[in-house]
Formats: structure tokens, sequence, C-alpha cells
């Protein structure tokens, strides 16, 4: 079989966007380009690994089978590369975090912090909901992942390194926000405004509901903490969020956080990346610097 890693970069890129355009996009080359480096890909395989009907494309079973593949010589050849940087050292070398949304609170001060003590190397952050995260794991898309509790059935190093509470907030005029050790009971009269599916926050407070058995009435959805603050503020309902988003809100008065019986709900901080992945040199002084120095970051809420 006669294939160029090349091709096989532009056969991923097909297959995670399925469509050329996506992937030519991602790829900073033109879609006639893409669209010949998988037929070359094809004829050297002796099959098609993607058939078109109508205007969406599939993935063939061969399609299937190769992306596995492809896959592993990926993480392969990432793994060569963190051999050899391992024998350059920490001095340059690039870092791909990758945080849920929320951890961006103090994400970014943690990277700022490493990247003044490890001059001339490259960071690329990426901040996005807990699905995503996983999904970047999986395909070996990052690094390393700051992330909440990770899931139990797949294969990945997790550590745990900060609390992560997670409040109910309400606009300051709010009857409630005068009342003390409020029943969460009383949390079923409410409105709230929530994160997106596929949020850990949401999914997290849809389970602490569920389990004890108070009924869940959800408004507005929305992908950011910052739109969840404005939206209670407004007076769009009650919101659920982690402290750490709060800071300034507090400070100001704009928002205020009710005392609710087993509030807050707590969750925690941890940094995962996948089982068996080497890490590279900078990598692995990163893991060890958000170990020793989450803990002590001051954020709010603590
Ligand atoms: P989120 O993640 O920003 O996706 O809600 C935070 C968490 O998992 O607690």
């Amino acid at each position: 079989m006669n294939v160029t890693f090349r091709q096989i970069k532009v056969f991923q890129a097909v297959a995670r966007s399925m469509s050329y355009t996506e992937a030519a996009k991602k790829l900073h080359l033109s879609q006639p380009a893409v669209s010949m480096q998988v037929k070359q890909l094809e004829e050297n395989i002796g099959l098609p690994l993607f058939e078109q009907m109508g205007k969406k494309i599939y993935m063939t079973d061969a399609g299937n089978e190769f992306y596995v593949y492809a896959q592993e010589i990926t993480r392969l050849l990432d793994e060569a590369d963190a051999v050899f940087e391992e024998m350059k050292g920490v001095h340059g070398g690039k870092l791909t975090v990758s945080v849920a949304t929320t951890a961006n609170y103090f994400a970014t001060r943690l990277l700022a912090n490493f990247a003044k003590q490890h001059e001339g190397i490259t960071i690329s952050l990426d901040v996005t909901n807990r699905e995503v995260l996983l999904k970047r794991i999986t395909q070996n898309e990052t690094d390393m992942v700051i992330m909440g509790r990770p899931p139990e059935d797949m294969e990945l190093e997790t550590e745990v390194f900060m609390d992560n509470p997670l409040v109910v907030i309400a606009p300051p005029d709010h009857p409630l926000v005068k009342e003390k050790e409020i029943p969460f009971k009383r949390m079923q009269q409410e409105t709230f405004v929530v994160r997106e599916q596929g949020s850990g926050t949401r999914i997290a407070m849809e389970r602490f509901f569920a389990e004890e058995g108070v009924r869940l009435t959800t408004g507005m959805e929305m992908t950011s903490n910052e739109a969840i603050k404005q939206a209670v503020e407004a007076g769009l309902g009650l919101g659920i969020v982690s402290i750490h988003t709060l800071e300034l809100e507090l400070e100001t008065n704009h928002i205020k956080v009710l005392d609710v019986e087993m509030f807050p709900i707590m969750r925690h901080w941890y940094v995962v990346y996948r089982k068996g992945k080497r890490l590279s040199p900078v990598a692995q002084a990163f893991r060890e610097f958000v170990l020793e120095e989450g803990p002590n970051l001051m954020i709010a809420g603590r």
C-alpha cells in the first residue's frame, strides 16, 4: 500500500467533518485538492472510503476500518514526536490544552503563569464543553484536558486538583435572597436558566435534582456562563453555576448566591489525558504545575 501521510491527514479531516468543504477549510487547501487526495488514497487502497448520496457523504466499511488505522498511525507519530521532544528538554515545544468552558475562569491564569516559567513554548488553548472535551481525548487531538468528573468507562488517566462548588444564583431583588436555609424543594417553584446539553454543570445539576426527586423547570438554554449570569441578573430565572465564575458579580452585588439547603453541589476539577499517552516534557511539566499550583489559585469561592 503506497499511502502518504498527507493523504492520511486529509482523510482524517474529511472523516471528522464528513464534508470536503469543511476539511478543505480546516487544512487551508482547496476543495478539489482535498477530493484529489482522497481519490488517490482510495486508488492506493483499492476500495472507496466515502460514498456520496445526494449532498451528503458517508463513510464506507473500508473507510471506517481505515479510520481506526489512521488514528493509530497519527498517535504513533505523535508519540515519536514526544520522544524526540523529551530528548530536547522542556525548552520550546508545543502544548495543547483543552479546558471546560467553566474551567477557563482560572485556566488562562494557570497557563500564563506556566508560560512565564517556560520561555519559548507555544501554547494552544481550546475552550469547550464536556462532551467535546471527551471527543478531543478519544481522537488524540489534545495533550491534556481540564474538566469536571471524567467518565469511568473510558481509558483515562485522571487526577483531581481542586474543588468546584456549584451554587444557586439570583438577582439581588429576588424574594429568596433574604431567606436562610431555603429548603431545596422550594426550587421546584422556580425556573432555571441553564447551560447547553453536554455541559458538565448542566449534567451535574440535572442529576442532583433527579436524585433528590425535585422537579427542575428549565427556561432559556445558553452556551456560556457569562450569558447565564446576565440572564439571571435580567430576571429571566435562577441559575446554577460554578462559584469560580462569580468573582466580579459578587463584589459588585449584581448577583446573589442563595442559601439553599444541601448547596453547594460539590464538583471537582481534574487533569485528564488518555491512558497510555506518552506526555511530551512540556505536557508533563504542565501536569505537575497544575497539580501543584491549582490548589493555591486565588479565585472566587476560595
Ligand atoms: P462545563 O464543565 O463548563 O461543561 O459545564 C464544567 C464541569 O464539568 O463541571
